[in-house]
């Protein structure tokens, strides 16, 4: 088998984003398209020669082909082994597992998470570090950096690796061990919860709803709920994974879950629904009757954590991105433990879990996680809040109701302007940073506004500092606005609008977080001139 050498040229815009490289699929199937960005993922980790890498994805459209690509190029490069999952499908948690699992150097993921899939959707390409996390920011700009300067990649001409029969084979010098995708993944997870008060749970009558969104967690949900828990064959639904997750919008929200929220807001409804998105990461949580915000699922965890195995001793601390709501922080209070403010995506999460200063982390996005691995995890919420079920025995309702009077309620909403013109888009931010000295004592709404400043974060544990993560205006009373562009989005330019009030008036628990944050929606349009700006009179999507 030979290497060949392939003369290409830089590419525009291989920036990644929040969370890798996320383009149209056809962008990415362009010539050199994918191989340039590979190549310059290997420039960026000085190399692979002699390394072991973990690849899978969701299982989206073209991810077969561009695992056939990149197992190719690591071959050429000299990489000493790639581990695969079956059908180059793995979650991205269990990616994650995996790389930790192992030891490997690293690994590659092949998603663009939430995001619909298909030959005119969306594909991605993410590297995950050997603590099994995302790139940190200082390996991402490396990355940017070599598709800037790329003349050439180096592929090995050889046929297709058979990647549906697990076990060792070779390509060229290198080993590809396909593996079990799910296996391992659920060994973790019967470590960390108690899987018999859970089959208790079940055994007992209790009725769930998982939907798999025609997405990669379908596999391992059915293995672990149904088949290992003893949850009913029809409690997970849409499970078999698609290229184009069934037509659908593979993002847990009441939006893209309106058929579960539908189910779970009937009156024979289900005890507990969950949902998690196109590569397995995200979650969304809902018991009969009653929605529960990402944020609020994070402060739940974290003030039941200690009701499963993994947790019993206690939290070391917990982290949340900015923009999630300060529920977590007023649990992370009561424990005693720091609560992280961090920006955005789950890549700063890393060091703060390495370095054992939190244990649970979460963001508003419907993501949330522990430090069993170095990614977000959507069954391990649902299996996390299974366990706290079949401790308390209590409904989700129930739990809500005693978490807000204890702590009180952060009502919570996220308002998305998406596909906005990209100037538009950066204007309103520009003149919104213009303004942020003087906005302190003006009043929006008849709100009064108490600071305002553009986000930033000095990680500390490794000192890197990372600017320009959101502009946040707090009002009197504890109420909040933040303002980001989207890192994720492939069209235009996605505002999101953060809101937040505070409440301690147990009267006032049940109201609707639209109703509720009026007037913070009413301020957040005026200080920043949306409708005018982006042309917009309401927003697309509403979580
Ligand atoms: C979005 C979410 C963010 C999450 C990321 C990857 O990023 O807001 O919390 O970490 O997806 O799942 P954004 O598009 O806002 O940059
Ligand atoms: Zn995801």
């Amino acid at each position: 088998m030979t290497v060949t050498t392939v003369p290409t040229s830089p590419i525009e815009g291989q920036k990644p984003g929040t969370s890798g490289l996320r383009k149209k699929t056809a962008v990415f199937m362009q010539p050199h398209y994918l191989e340039n960005f590979v190549q310059s993922i290997w420039t960026a980790i000085d190399g692979v020669e002699g390394k072991t890498l973990v690849l899978g994805g969701d299982g989206r459209y073209f991810g077969d082909r561009a695992a056939q690509v990149i197992l190719r190029m690591a071959a050429a490069s000299g990489a000493a082994k790639v581990i695969v999952g079956q059908g180059a499908i793995l979650s991205t948690p269990a990616a994650s597992h995996m790389i930790r699992l192992r030891g490997a150097d690293g690994g590659i993921i092949m998603s663009a998470s939430h995001n619909p899939g298909g030959p005119k959707a969306d594909f991605g390409v993410k590297y995950n570090v050997a603590n099994g996390g995302p790139a940190p920011e200082s390996v991402t700009a490396r990355m940017f950096e070599a598709t800037k300067t790329i003349s050439e990649y180096q592929i090995l001409e050889a046929q297709d690796v058979d990647l549906s029969v697990i076990g060792e084979t070779t390509l060229g010098d290198m080993v590809v061990e396909v593996v079990d995708p799910v296996s391992d993944y659920a060994d973790l997870m019967a470590e960390l919860f108690d899987f018999d008060a859970i089959r208790d749970l079940f055994a007992g009558g209790f009725t769930l709803r998982f939907d798999a969104m025609h997405a990669v967690t379908g596999p391992y949900a059915r293995h672990i709920l149904v088949d290992t828990l003893g949850a009913p064959e029809d409690s997970v639904v849409n499970a078999v994974p698609s290229p184009d997750f069934g037509g659908g919008h593979p993002d847990p929200n009441p939006i893209w879950a309106k058929d579960l929220m539908d189910i779970m807001m009937s009156p024979d409804g289900p005890d507990f629904g969950a949902a998690s998105d196109g590569d397995g990461d995200r979650n969304m949580i809902v018991g009969k009757g009653c929605y529960v915000t990402p944020s609020d699922s994070l402060a739940v965890l974290a003030a039941n954590a200690h009701l499963a195995p993994a947790y019993k001793d206690g939290l070391a601390g917990i982290a949340r991105s900015m923009p999630t709501s300060g529920a977590a922080d007023r649990v992370a209070e009561a424990l005693g433990v720091t609560c992280y403010e961090t920006p955005t995506g789950w890549k700063f999460f890393g060091n703060l879990l390495d370095d054992g200063r939190a244990t649970l982390c979460g963001e508003e996005s419907a993501g949330t996680g522990s430090n069993h691995v170095r990614e977000k995890d959507g069954l391990w919420a649902v299996l996390l809040w299974l366990n706290i079920l079949a401790v308390r025995k209590v409904s989700v309702a129930e739990i809500m109701a005693d978490h807000w009077g204890r702590y009180g309620r952060n009502y919570y909403s996220r308002h998305d302007y998406e596909g906005v013109d990209s100037d538009a888009a950066n204007e309103l931010m520009d003149d919104l940073r213009g303004r942020l000295s003087d906005l302190a004592g003006t009043t929006a709404a008849g709100l009064t506004v108490t600071a305002a400043d553009e986000f930033a974060y000095d990680d500390p544990v490794d000192g890197s500092h990372s600017a320009g993560q959101g502009i946040r205006v707090f009002f009197e009373g504890g109420a909040r606005v933040v303002f980001r562009l989207s890192g994720t989005g492939t069209d235009g330019a996605t505002l999101r609008v953060y809101l937040e009030s505070y409440e301690t008036d147990s009267g006032k628990f049940d109201v609707d977080p639209q109703v509720q944050l009026q007037k913070v929606i009413q301020a957040a349009g005026e200080l920043a001139g949306i409708t005018v700006r982006t042309g917009r009179e309401s927003p697309d999507v509403i979580t």
